[in-house]
């Protein structure tokens, strides 16, 4: 018995909800073969795209489907073949793409013994491995779809949040890798109360505009004074192209999770696509190559 499966890439933070709020993206995923085997265990039987570990234990995919397996013990066994699609360090979500994908195509061919947001512990533990740091905000979107907030680590507490039909999502990938260990590594570990308050508002504003479908809102909400002012400086051209994106309508922009990629909501198609052909001209003019994805919601 063997399961294909697409493993989504995501937005983690969305500007003001670092570590907590995430989105996944319909347009730009991995591909994951898992197969059902006699012999116990998981192992890594294949990888194309990219140069990653094959022993399960130093794989982010393996790490989290012996997380599971930990939990639900078989006599048998999984043999896992991985298609990457999403580059490393892109900040959308590939380690997390093969985290969920391992957990989610394991548990479906055992029959569904755990619920899918019972499975993003499992995934976590992949991105500890790929970042050092068991963040839930990419796994938790690949699982669940749309968008998700990590209400609590401790315990797990993980919300699907409604969003507006015409809300899409443009993702603007230079092609450079930016680790996200090396980018938390920037951050600073406390925040001052006046930012703090900025940013809960923001939170609560932008979960509040998703579920009324107040794209002004939404749009009023995507700021962020925790990571995005430590980080920008890693990202080439970061103001010029959220700036070129707000002119060309998106409602907001920012560092889609650690970077370098950068997001953009939009109201519409259309919107979309000229933010999107908006922003490729600036990375276009100074010669840094690049990949532009437009997905709903
Ligand atoms: N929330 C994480 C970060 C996402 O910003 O570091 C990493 O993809």
């Amino acid at each position: 018995k063997s399961i294909r499966i697409f493993c989504p890439a995501t937005i983690a933070n969305l500007s003001c909800g670092f570590d907590v709020l995430g989105l996944c993206l319909d347009t730009v995923g991995d591909e994951m073969i898992i197969h059902k085997s006699a012999e116990p265990g998981v192992r890594i039987t294949k990888i194309e795209g990219a140069n990653l570990p094959t022993n399960p234990e130093a794989n982010v995919a393996g790490v989290a489907a012996l997380a599971l397996l930990h939990e639900w013990q078989t006599d048998f066994g999984f043999d896992i073949e991985i298609y990457k699609r999403i580059k490393a360090g892109s900040g959308i979500g590939s380690s997390a793409a093969s985290a969920a994908g391992a957990v989610f195509g394991i548990n479906e061919l055992l029959a569904r013994p755990f619920e899918k947001n019972e499975l993003v512990k499992f995934a976590m533990k992949g991105e500890q491995l790929a970042s050092g740091n068991a963040h839930a905000d990419n796994v938790a979107p690949a699982l669940l779809g749309g968008f998700t907030l990590v209400r609590g680590y401790n315990p797990l507490d993980v919300i699907r949040i409604e969003s507006p039909d015409e809300l899409h999502a443009v993702v603007i990938h230079p092609q450079i890798e930016l680790k996200t260990a090396d980018s938390r590594a920037v951050l600073q570990p406390t925040v001052p109360l006046k930012k703090a308050i900025a940013q809960w508002g923001n939170v609560g504003g932008l979960v509040a505009g998703l579920y009324t479908s107040d794209y002004d809102l939404i749009g009023r909400c995507l700021h962020d004074e925790v990571a995005e002012p430590y980080r920008k400086a890693l990202i080439p051209a970061f103001e010029e192209i959220k700036n070129v994106a707000l002119q060309q309508g998106a409602l907001g922009s920012g560092i889609s999770g650690s970077g370098p990629s950068i997001f953009a909501l939009c109201k519409g198609l259309s919107t979309a696509k000229a933010v999107a052909s908006g922003i490729s001209v600036v990375y276009d003019r100074i010669g840094l190559t690049y990949e532009t994805h437009i997905s709903t919601v």
